[in-house]
């Protein structure tokens, strides 16, 4: 367990973050903030005054359209569309604050390398150090589709994010500061003798260059991960600083943990692991409201608005499944799949380690893709945060919205004056780099 709670905040450039059609409730305003830098800056602004180690920028890069084999029931109830780039509102949020993390996804088959090292590193320089990035290896079909890919098996695409990452860190370590000159008397920028040209050829990728961005003082961007099959595990164990994790109830978190301890020994073991600790956050999406009715009637009118087509269009892409073809009141098991073998586990068992059927899947799925809510009055979401931290071990928590930005504003005012009161959770920033805060 960690010596404080971290707290980052799930957000995704589009009309909605994980509670179907939030878009529709008078009270969101993301659908106009679509359109408005300032909308993403002023939440960016309310989670650093609420002392927020970093946003998390999930992102699904394409529509899914395994649910009746169409793109229609997604588009229909903007399940998984529209899919704006997350990238600019790094910079932007990065700009209006002064620590705030910003983590953001980047799928290894949606770009090569050296596109995606520089992106981000670009965007981790100007930040000084405040830029993440959420490691995806892609499990979207409708990503392969739209980038003109052929079917990648999941264990193969493992293997080729190695590979991607493994160019990565040749293009981060390729220019050591000490090549950087930047002397206007003799007019040389850099000594070019000092300079390692990444010359890579593996088995799926190729890399001929020099790093894109001058070295930042603040290292690496800092590395996240949230694959959580076997293989993704061990990638994870390879690659991340922090892993991000989803199990729908407490049992599934400390299971998780477990996992998580045992492919970290196994890593160490075979020389493969990164040497960092099992660092995770795992998902939780707060409801606040004054009394405990107020909160579960909160939660009952989101949920009424959303068809059960909304929830199987975006579960079908995850599961990389067509869930139409199956009755919704049969209990579910994991099925093969070259998707999300992760996501399809943490949904499939019950807290009791019975299996539920789809329409119960789908229920947890509509809100919250199946992580878990804490509902009620501030004092009650901050009791069973603490309580869940302390009893799973998991370093903290990535928290999912409902609808923006009140639901955001509710927590940062509400429930952390009373983390930080109970000493879980800080009153101020430890350093300015997101890894200074987050490693904190
Ligand atoms: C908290 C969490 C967030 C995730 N965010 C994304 C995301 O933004 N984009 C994406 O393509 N996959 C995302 N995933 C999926 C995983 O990164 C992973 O690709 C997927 O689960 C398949 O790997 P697995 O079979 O090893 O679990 C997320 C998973 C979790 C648990």
């Amino acid at each position: 367990m960690s010596k404080k709670m971290h707290l980052m905040q799930m957000l995704i450039h589009s009309a909605s973050t994980h509670t179907l059609l939030s878009w529709a409730d008078p009270k969101d305003g993301q659908l106009n903030g679509l359109q408005d830098f300032s909308y993403w800056q002023n939440l960016a602004q309310t989670l650093e005054r609420g002392c927020f180690d970093g946003v998390f920028f999930a992102d699904s890069p394409a529509t899914h359209a395994v649910y009746k084999s169409s793109v229609k029931p997604s588009v229909e109830y903007g399940a998984s569309w529209p899919n704006h780039d997350p990238m600019p509102l790094v910079a932007i949020m990065a700009a209006a604050t002064k620590h705030l993390g910003i983590g953001v996804t980047l799928s290894t088959t949606g770009t090569t390398p050296y596109l995606a090292t520089r992106r981000i590193s670009t965007l981790n320089y100007l930040s000084r150090g405040r830029v993440g990035w959420n490691i995806v290896s892609g499990f979207s079909a409708a990503e392969h589709q739209a980038n003109g890919l052929g079917a990648l098996g999941h264990d193969e695409r493992y293997d080729q994010a190695d590979e991607f990452m493994e160019i990565c860190y040749r293009l981060w370590d390729c220019v050591p500061d000490a090549a950087i000159l930047q002397d206007p008397v003799t007019g040389k920028f850099a000594d070019p003798e000092q300079i390692n040209v990444v010359d890579f050829q593996g088995k799926f990728l190729n890399c001929k260059a020099v790093g894109p961005t001058l070295p930042s003082p603040y290292g690496r961007p800092l590395l996240f991960q949230a694959g959580s099959s076997g293989r993704g595990l061990q990638f994870a164990m390879q690659h991340a600083e922090v892993i991000f994790a989803i199990q729908s109830h407490v049992a599934g978190m400390k299971k998780s943990m477990l996992q998580l301890s045992a492919a970290s020994a196994a890593a160490a073991a075979q020389g493969k692991g990164n040497g960092n600790e099992c660092k995770v956050l795992f998902g939780l999406q707060p409801i606040v409201r004054s009394t405990e009715l107020e909160a579960r009637q909160r939660a009952e009118e989101l949920a009424e608005r959303i068809p059960l087509d909304a929830i199987l269009a975006r579960l079908s892409g995850v599961f990389g499944v067509d869930l139409s073809q199956l009755d919704p009141d049969r209990p579910l098991a994991e099925m093969e799949t070259q998707a999300s073998r992760g996501l399809m586990a943490a949904t499939v068992t019950g807290a009791d380690g019975k299996a539920v059927t789809l329409r119960q899947a789908a229920s947890t799925w509509a809100l919250s893709v199946a992580i878990p809510q804490v509902i009620g009055t501030p004092e009650q979401v901050a009791d069973e945060m603490e309580r869940t931290w302390r009893e799973t071990g998991c370093y903290g928590f990535n928290l999912s919205p409902t609808t923006n930005p009140d639901s955001v504003e509710d927590f940062v005012d509400q429930v952390v004056p009373i983390l930080q009161a109970r000493g879980v959770f800080r009153t101020e920033y430890e350093g300015d780099s997101f890894r200074d805060n987050l490693m904190a």
